[in-house]
């Protein structure tokens, strides 16, 4: 499974994988594919600087990345207060409420909540990046849009390559004339912020939109069979982040939500504006349907709603309110049956890669037992 970026990275599977747990990320590395640790969580640069040591003393040498959710336009002088200040107090009443309604209990006094994501402001993201350039990060992906061009050279000038996800191939182009050297195409069926467009249909739009440029696919991708596909369709690798989530090396937060995952089947997953403003595929629940429905006060636009909701989210995982809890999750959830390791995920995504190779050669009658 070999590509001319999986050779130029040193991987020996063109398999990405994005994950906000460090522990994930250099399985993945080790495991013959290629780590990418999501940074948007991390508000302290000591906090990642950690995690970068224990992935370095973990990788065993092989390549990782790190995902920054850079704003494609800087917005000046606006302050957190200041968003905080933007949000209306009906909203926050609706928050109240619906919270009351399932007799959520409080945070304990003084206690952070773990959801205040604020890696989305230009001046956090670059925090991060200051630390990760110390380390020998071989990719930078952003999320939301082209990183600035100064972020781009720095990064070129450290060997490092640029990745961009993509929901569109009018995105994509604007990806490739700002310079980046990967496109990340993900799909309507992907876990966490998506566009409209099904990998099916978006992966080799993007391809012949951005050609030369190596491009991988995301959303949707769970086995072998469907690796196979991307390459079919011209990708040059595959980015996945929903499987993972299962994996016995992920930290998530709560083991009702690990059962609700493996419970879940594709259709259980909504694009909702609930978690940060922004269309995000996650879990269905009673707290998406609530933000969703035409007779509640809608979701804010982002960055307000991430803000309005992150103390809920932290009390509904923390104490694990069944009905409202939830996490991103794409429609590949149907397949996340059982926890497993990274390994053994990747084992079976081999196997399912060598069938589904050998099944197309039959077709084609390259095979020689057909
Ligand atoms: C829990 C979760 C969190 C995510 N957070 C980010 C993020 O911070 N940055 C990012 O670039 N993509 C993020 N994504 C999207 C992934 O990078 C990836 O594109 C997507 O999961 C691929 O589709 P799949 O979920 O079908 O595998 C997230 C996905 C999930 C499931």
């Amino acid at each position: 499974m070999q590509t001319e970026l999986s050779r130029k990275l040193g991987v020996e599977y063109a398999v990405f994988g994005f994950t906000p747990f460090p522990a994930v990320a250099a399985a993945i590395s080790r495991a013959g594919g290629f780590g990418v640790l999501g940074a948007v969580r991390y508000t302290a640069p000591d906090d990642l600087k950690r995690d970068l040591d224990w992935i370095e003393a973990h990788v065993d040498g092989k390549p990782y990345g790190l995902d920054v959710v850079m704003p494609a336009k800087k917005v000046e002088g606006v302050t957190e207060a200041d968003v905080e200040a933007m949000i209306p107090e009906g909203h926050r009443q609706f928050v109240k409420d619906t919270l009351a309604q399932y007799g959520v209990p409080e945070l304990a006094e003084g206690e952070a909540s773990g959801w205040r994501i604020t890696g989305w402001m230009e001046e956090v993201a670059r925090t991060q990046l200051d630390v990760a350039f110390d380390y020998p990060i071989r990719l930078l992906a952003n999320a939301l849009g082209s990183p600035p061009a100064d972020v781009i050279d720095r990064a070129h000038e450290q060997d490092v390559l640029v990745a961009a996800l993509a929901g569109s191939a009018r995105h994509a182009r604007k990806h490739a004339d700002a310079g980046i050297d990967i496109v990340v195409a993900q799909g309507y069926e992907a876990g966490g912020h998506t566009g409209e467009i099904a990998s099916m249909v978006l992966t080799p739009e993007v391809v012949d939109a951005v050609a030369p440029l190596p491009v991988l696919a995301a959303g949707g991708i769970g086995s072998g069979q469907q690796i196979a596909a991307a390459f079919a369709l011209g990708a040059q690798g595959v980015w996945l982040g929903s499987l993972w989530l299962t994996t016995t090396e992920a930290e998530l937060p709560s083991p009702r939500l690990i059962e609700k995952l493996l419970a879940a089947g594709s259709g259980d997953t909504v694009r909702s504006r609930a978690l940060t403003g922004k269309p995000a595929r996650q879990l269905r629940t009673e707290w998406t349907d609530a933000w969703d429905d035409p007779q509640g006060p809608g979701a804010l636009p982002m960055p307000l709603q991430g803000l309005l909701v992150a103390d809920a989210v932290s009390r509904i995982q923390k104490y694990e309110v069944e009905p409202l809890l939830g996490t991103p999750v794409g429609q590949i959830v149907g397949r996340m049956t059982s926890e497993r390791s990274v390994q053994a995920v990747f084992d079976d995504l081999t196997r399912g890669f060598e069938r589904a190779v050998d099944r197309v050669n039959r077709i084609a009658g390259r095979s020689e037992e057909q």
